[in-house]
């Protein structure tokens, strides 16, 4: 929890309410998978616990899958679990970062410069550092996005078969999380959208690009990976040397 001497309130929302269709495992999603001593979501949640930044550790994940995460943070994470408050995630990513910023409002206190941090659960091996940038970013800039630079060319095909350009790859990056809001300033942007930008505007940063708001860069690392596919488990694997 976070020392009495801190200004503003500071929240996080661990994004765990996806099906993980692309790991392949239909029973169980990615984010409750072993990995080493303990589910993928553990090492996410404690991450954000042992930092001492936040007034609440929010989860949100998968409607029936809500006992069970509060049963698996109790028997991994003992220490921890009283301070984190599990809750059912919204059938898009971006309904599950509105069912947090709606949770928050009706649960604590929330004023202008109330931050929410979001962080997929899937990213076990995010650091202090990049929690702290992100929180400082994000009371000085109103938003931010975690990103890495692109290593690799991009290149973008409008018909899949052809090319169409090749951005400088200088001035591109990878996002990663986590993304950190206003959390007032989210919550207006986001109930700004029409249900057909709903459908376009999947990730909360391109919303506040795409309505002329700033969103400042975080750098993230290399090693905050999101797990997505089976070979993604056998990296994060060999990173906590299971
Ligand atoms: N997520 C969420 N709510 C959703 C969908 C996704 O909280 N309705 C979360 C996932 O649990 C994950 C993060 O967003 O921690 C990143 O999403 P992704 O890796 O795409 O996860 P899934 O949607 O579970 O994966 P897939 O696309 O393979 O089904």
């Amino acid at each position: 929890m976070k020392s009495a001497s801190r200004t503003g309130n500071a929240y996080v929302a661990i994004l765990a309410g996806g099906s993980g269709t692309r790991m392949g495992n239909p029973d169980k999603p990615k984010q409750f998978l072993m990995l080493g001593s303990k589910p993928i979501l553990v090492h996410t949640v404690e991450k954000f616990c042992v930092s001492g930044e936040f007034d609440a550790v929010l989860v949100l994940c998968p409607e029936t899958w809500v006992q069970q995460t509060k049963d698996l943070l109790a028997k991994y994470s003992p220490h921890y679990a009283q301070e984190v408050t599990v809750i059912a995630g919204g059938a898009t990513r971006n309904d599950t970062v509105t069912n947090a910023v709606s949770f928050i409002e009706d649960s604590f206190p929330v004023d202008d410069d109330t931050v929410l941090v979001t962080h997929d659960a899937v990213r076990p091996f995010v650091t202090h550092r990049i929690i702290a940038d992100n929180l400082e970013a994000a009371r000085t800039y109103g938003a931010c996005d975690t990103v890495i630079p692109a290593t690799d060319t991009i290149v973008e095909s409008v018909d899949a078969a052809t090319i169409s350009s090749i951005p400088n790859r200088r001035d591109l990056y990878q996002g990663q999380t986590p993304q950190s809001f206003n959390l007032l300033k989210l919550k207006g942007l986001m109930g700004s959208l029409s249900e057909e930008e709903k459908e376009l505007l999947t990730d909360a940063c391109k919303v506040f690009v795409l309505r002329g708001e700033k969103v400042s860069l975080v750098m993230g690392e290399p090693d905050n990976i999101k797990i997505t596919y089976p070979q993604d488990m056998r990296l994060a694997s060999a990173l906590v040397g299971a």
